[in-house]
């Protein structure tokens, strides 16, 4: 990665020597071509730095505590003008600090972050890993349902967990003043959705599964009906039913493009005894990213019936190209001072298994209705959990830039295959979420989409039956992994289908 600053050229490059290896960062004079003034090794083994490496070179070791990009960042942002007048600038082109700060920050992330293999899978590695995804099914099937990534997770999140085991950082975490999750979280919020909050209205819990069971318990009672939109992620209908609520269904409907909510059916369907409206948003399994007209809708209704909102925004970072994230909590303040908004590194930085989320409160009632279940009984907080969040939101966006530039075309092969190879299976492509949620109702198959593939496809996929009652006859494909193993689960799903 290369990019200017003034009279500089900064260059970025991840090299592997002879067993040591680790980011290199470069400034050159742009104006005199190959004239090196300042040069960062940030190696595992023999980390250094040259001082002038065109001419002069005077070669130092770096001083780490143990972040040598971090060292490096800090002695440029401490004195650019001063390192860059040492090695012999000659230009008396002026960095405005402003510029300097986001170039900075900018080679912080390229260094934290060489590119991803994402190509690179082998199903033996994937096999050794003891989560579900990999060992329910057997070993002849290829594991595509459960919402965990193949890809091999961030650097900066590896280096975090490496270096809780180096120095046996597993004992009780400091909750949650060490990593401040709640600051880190409202930092992003602003800069990718523009929405303001205050790190005083976030909680860190262990799931975002459990913040809906302790919202439903909060902010209803027995017999309450909460309004979800079908088909959805299985545990929202578990939530309802286990915490003795009821079901008010809001089924979206199958356009031309993509699901649409219902409005005339979700009015009809909200009464009296409603009392929350729990969301999926973007909406697992869909894929939808509503719009802005659709979440005023729902805003208006709930207003008018006086709902309570929880807004399960796991997937908000998995947004593609030509859709955004809107969160709910940013359509009003009438609407916030309603919203419990819950989140999560977990989903798009592949890291579930981790058990770490976030809960923004709308309002000082809701956040006191949440903590009102005793803190014990909420459970307590994984230190690598709050450690690989932190990595997560604070270091690793590049990561998730080239993931998502990887299932965007993964997303598109997909739509391409089902339209040659798969016609009988109807297909919208998501606008979000790495899952394809996929009509196979005019195959007519007997045993149902799910028992078909499994057993005839040898390819392991959600079953839209766990959906609610209008997931009968469809499927849902994880396709987070490579395009290999995804043409392979593909290929495999055809050959079954024209073998009937
Ligand atoms: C919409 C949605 N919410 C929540 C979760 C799970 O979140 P957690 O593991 O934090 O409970 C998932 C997982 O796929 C999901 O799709």
């Amino acid at each position: 990665m290369e990019l200017s600053l003034g009279p500089l050229r900064l260059v970025i490059e991840h090299r592997a020597l002879d067993g040591d290896g680790g980011p290199t960062l470069r400034l050159y004079e742009a104006a005199a071509e190959q004239r090196e003034l300042l040069r960062f090794d940030c190696f595992e083994k023999t980390p250094h730095w040259h001082l002038g490496p065109w001419g002069p070179d005077r070669i130092s070791r770096l001083d780490p505590a143990d972040d040598n990009v971090a060292w490096t960042l800090e002695q440029l942002r401490g004195d650019l003008a001063g390192l860059l007048s040492r090695a012999g600038l000659e230009s008396d082109g002026q960095i405005a600090d402003a510029a300097a700060d986001e170039a900075l920050r900018r080679v912080e992330l390229a260094m934290r972050n060489p590119p991803a293999e994402l190509d690179d899978l082998s199903i033996d590695r994937l096999r050794q890993r003891t989560g579900e995804k990999w060992t329910r099914y057997p070993d002849d099937a290829l594991a595509a349902w459960v919402a965990d990534m193949d890809f091999p997770v961030a650097a900066p999140i590896q280096r975090a967990l490496q270096r809780s085991l180096d120095v046996g950082d597993l004992g009780y975490p400091h909750n949650p003043s060490s990593a401040d999750l709640p600051s880190l979280f409202a930092e992003r919020a602003a800069e990718r959705w523009g929405w303001q909050l205050d790190p005083r209205s976030v909680e860190v819990l262990t799931d975002v599964v459990q913040g809906i069971f302790i919202g439903l318990l909060g902010y209803s009672d027995a017999g309450d009906g909460i309004v979800i939109q079908t088909p959805i992620y299985p545990p929202f209908l578990g939530a309802v039913q286990e915490t003795g609520r009821r079901v008010t269904e809001s089924p979206l409907v199958r356009g031309a493009e993509r699901y649409e909510i219902d409005f005339d059916q979700l009015r009809a369907a909200v009464d009296p005894g409603s009392r929350v409206l729990l969301l999926c948003h973007p909406h697992n399994p869909t894929g939808r990213a509503f719009e802005r007209a659709e979440l005023e809708g729902l805003a208006e209704l709930v207003l008018e019936r006086d709902l309570v909102v929880i807004s399960d925004e796991i997937h908000a970072d998995l947004v593609f190209p030509g859709h955004v994230h809107i969160p709910f909590a940013t359509l009003g303040p009438e609407i916030e001072a309603r919203t419990l908004t819950l989140s999560s590194a977990s989903k798009a930085f592949n890291i579930a298994g981790l058990r770490c989320a976030v809960a923004a409160f709308g309002s000082a009632d809701l956040k006191r209705r949440f903590l009102s279940l005793p803190r014990h009984a909420r459970g307590g907080i994984g230190g690598p959990g709050l450690a690989a969040s932190d990595a997560a939101w604070r270091h690793s966006q590049p990561w998730l830039d080239q993931v998502m530039a990887y299932l965007d075309e993964n997303r598109r092969l997909l739509g391409r295959f089902v339209r040659e190879r798969l016609p009988g299976i109807v297909y919208r492509a998501p606008e979000a979420t790495y899952l394809a949620w996929l009509d196979c109702r005019a195959l007519e198959l007997p045993e149902g989409p799910y028992a078909f593939f499994l057993e005839k496809a040898r390819v392991a996929i959600s079953n839209g039956v766990s959906f609610g009652a209008p997931g009968e006859g469809f499927v849902r494909l994880n396709f987070a992994t490579s395009r290999a193993i995804l043409t392979e689960i593909l290929e495999r799903m055809a050959k079954a289908v024209d073998a009937r």
